[in-house]
């Protein structure tokens, strides 16, 4: 079955290195915003039976319609097999009410991707109470990878010996796993999110006092998470503190708090497309891919 990788303009550099892994075509969905806010796309006028596209749902509203009706659209040209590369999944970390009548986002997101595509893959999706990405899109084939093995792997090569710290509980996994990987000592904070922009860590009691702290984690969004850690390994005398996230949002003045709170460094992966990229992603999605279309 011949396949096609479909991508948008503000994606395009990691659609190529996608591509390029995978040896398969690209090409381009064309989009026109019309004055009133409404969107037109054109696809290739004539799809293989086995299609994916390519759509990070960073700042999502707007792109959660695209997919909707490029995913229809790629149906009436031809498309049999979907499949949605999301590198960044958004709406997964509302993933319960948290207090009576709140929409539980995660499930409904779920349901209308499952309704649109055979198959999604992400990375590193916020997945706490919900064990699985198949979970996520009921009936469909979900895959959740991760880019902590690669930001491990990066991290011990520019800081060698560093101790990697987990802002909150929840990033344990990430910061676990690249730990071991490279051989590295780990610690895990504690997080409390009193609102969207305040957010207080707290460290265990351990010696940081003299040692080249990185924070990993799986996503900076106000940066909040990472400028408090930041700053509570400062106070105890960390003697650098860098920081690498899979997905750098990093929405409003995120980086220039984190400088301002004595952060060295910022790295991200290419998940989403941001100066700070310094590992691709492409390699881990092409490998979920081929298995995708072998499958
Ligand atoms: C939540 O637990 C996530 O792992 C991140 O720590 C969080 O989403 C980061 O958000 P912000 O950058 O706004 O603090």
């Amino acid at each position: 079955m011949s396949a096609l990788l479909l991508a948008f303009d503000d994606e395009w550099p990691l659609a190529e290195r996608l591509a390029a892994a995978l040896g398969w075509p690209l090409q381009a969905v064309q989009r026109h915003r019309f004055p009133d806010g409404e969107t037109r796309l054109r696809l290739p006028p004539r799809l293989p039976a086995r299609v994916a596209l390519l759509r990070g749902l960073q700042q999502p509203n707007a792109k959660l319609t695209e997919l909707w009706l490029a995913a229809a659209g790629a149906r009436e040209l031809g498309a049999v097999q979907l499949a949605l590369v999301s590198p960044y999944l958004a709406y997964m970390r509302q993933d319960i009410a948290f207090t009576p009548g709140e929409v539980v986002s995660q499930r409904h997101v779920g349901s209308l991707l499952a309704q649109a595509f055979e198959c999604v893959i992400t990375i590193d999706p916020h997945l706490h109470r919900v064990r699985s990405m198949d979970e996520v899109v009921p009936g469909r084939r979900g895959v959740a990878l991760s880019a902590a093995p690669l930001l491990g792997a990066w991290i011990a090569a520019q800081v060698p010996g560093a101790l990697l710290v987990a802002p909150d509980e929840e990033a344990e996994q990430w910061v676990a796993s690249a730990a071991r990987a490279q051989g590295l000592p780990y610690l895990v904070a504690h997080k409390q999110r009193l609102g969207d922009h305040e957010v207080r860590v707290s460290l265990p009691h351990a010696d940081v006092a003299g040692r080249a702290a990185v924070l990993l984690d799986d996503v900076a969004s106000t940066g909040r998470t990472l400028v408090d850690a930041a700053k509570a390994l400062r106070a105890r005398g960390a003697a650098s503190v860098d920081v690498a996230v899979t997905h750098g949002l990093f929405v409003g003045d995120a980086l220039a708090s984190l400088q301002a709170a004595g952060v060295r460094e910022v790295w991200s992966s290419d998940s989403v497309p941001h100066a700070s990229n310094c590992v691709s992603v492409a390699p881990l999605l092409a490998r979920a891919l081929a298995d995708w279309a072998e499958g």
